[in-house]
């Protein structure tokens, strides 16, 4: 089969014959081929091995049969090189045993080396070019300043946020320091991974929605501009996802970025027309959509490509990741809806 580029011709804004898909979170729990490597090894054994980390990331394009690949990694890995403690427990997430409460805790933390302490990310990248150099091109990505800061904070996962807007609102030096070693972090693991072959970055911002508007805009959005900033230029698109902002999506788009990724709380036309055409859009089918019956699945598919229409530059996505019970034949069902139904769609114009 030749190399399928469609999705970074759909990043560009190139006209396509037919929209690519991936799906966030397409390495994972919900494939039994996943789960059966991951039984024999620790999650964070698997990032940092790199034939594992190559072995997941190449299963869902070949078995799902999506148009791009994400090396399988997580976005707290480079937190390790700052000098936090970070451990995946058993059914809790992520765990930070020495979480950052004050401006000493944040003077303490250094850049992470990307090369030094995530070396093995780079080399999973290296090899995964060799092995998708026939089929599609392969993301990296990285969390964004406000999401990573958010679990050095809270010390995990949090519903509430307490420790980390306290420290917004009552510390603000101690807030715009940490945003900004945090930044610097990200800044040169996207540059080292983009170095290592990466063809795209997605930033992820998944709880950014978690703030107001004007919070968003005075604690975060100068810190996530520099960010898309020092990585644009370098010849890979950048995707930036804030997840649960399409209330913010003027300020979203002001941090930057070629791909603006959209939740799926909006009417994808809606944002398409918000965002403007000189950004491509990704997204933003409701990942539950998935556990509906396939005929829905189709139906809602094929909606959501023709309130698209012909708009240059839509790659189709789920509104975040894909969550671990989906039926792996779904996600299957979905690809194949995506890639028929958009053929007709766009084939039609493209002649
Ligand atoms: O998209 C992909 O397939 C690439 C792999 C990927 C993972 N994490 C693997 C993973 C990516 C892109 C991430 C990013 C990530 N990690 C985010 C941002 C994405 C988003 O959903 O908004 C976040 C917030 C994290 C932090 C994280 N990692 C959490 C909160 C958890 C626990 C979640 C849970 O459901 O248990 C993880 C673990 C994790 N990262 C798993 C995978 C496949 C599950 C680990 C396992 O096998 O037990």
């Amino acid at each position: 089969m030749a190399y399928n580029d469609l999705f970074l011709r759909a990043c560009r804004r190139e006209p396509t014959e037919r929209t690519p898909i991936w799906m966030m979170r397409q390495a994972g729990r919900y494939m039994a081929e996943y789960r059966a490597i991951r039984q024999a090894h620790g999650f964070l054994e698997m990032c940092k091995t790199p034939e594992l980390a190559v072995e997941v990331t190449l299963q869902p394009v070949d078995l799902v049969g999506v148009d791009a690949a994400i090396l399988f990694a997580d976005i707290l890995l480079p937190l390790e090189g700052m000098g936090l403690d970070l451990e995946f427990a058993k059914g809790e997430g992520p765990v930070i045993h020495n979480p950052v409460r004050t401006l000493s805790d944040v003077k303490a933390l250094r850049v992470s080396d990307p090369i030094e302490h995530t070396g093995y990310v780079m080399d999973a990248i290296r090899i995964l070019r060799q092995e998708l150099k026939d089929k599609v091109p392969l993301i990296g990505f990285a969390g964004a300043p406000f999401t990573l800061a958010s679990y050095m904070i809270e010390g995990g996962s949090t519903r509430a946020y307490i420790n980390c807007k306290s420290l917004m609102w009552q510390e603000p030096e101690a807030w715009h320091a940490l945003m900004e070693v945090t930044t610097d972090t990200v800044v040169e693991y996207l540059k080292a991974q983009i170095e290592a072959g990466a063809q795209a970055v997605q930033v992820f911002d998944s709880w950014v929605g978690f703030l107001s508007p004007s919070d968003y805009a005075e604690y975060v959005l100068p810190h996530t501009a520099r960010l898309i900033e020092e990585v644009s230029g370098l010849g890979v698109p950048v995707i930036n996802f804030a997840n649960n902002a399409s209330s913010m999506l003027d300020l979203v788009k002001s941090a930057g970025g070629d791909v603006i990724g959209l939740d799926w709380r909006i009417d994808i036309a809606k944002a398409a027309e918000a965002v403007g055409p000189e950004f491509a859009i990704q997204g933003n089918l409701d990942p539950m959509t998935l556990f509906a019956p396939v005929e829905v699945i189709e139906r809602k598919a094929a909606e959501l490509l023709e309130a698209v229409g012909t708009r240059p530059g839509h790659i189709f996505n789920l509104g975040h990741g894909i969550h671990k019970e989906t039926d792996p034949d779904h996600a299957r069902a979905l690809v194949r809806a995506v890639h028929e139904h958009s053929s007709r769609i766009r084939g039609a114009s493209a002649s």
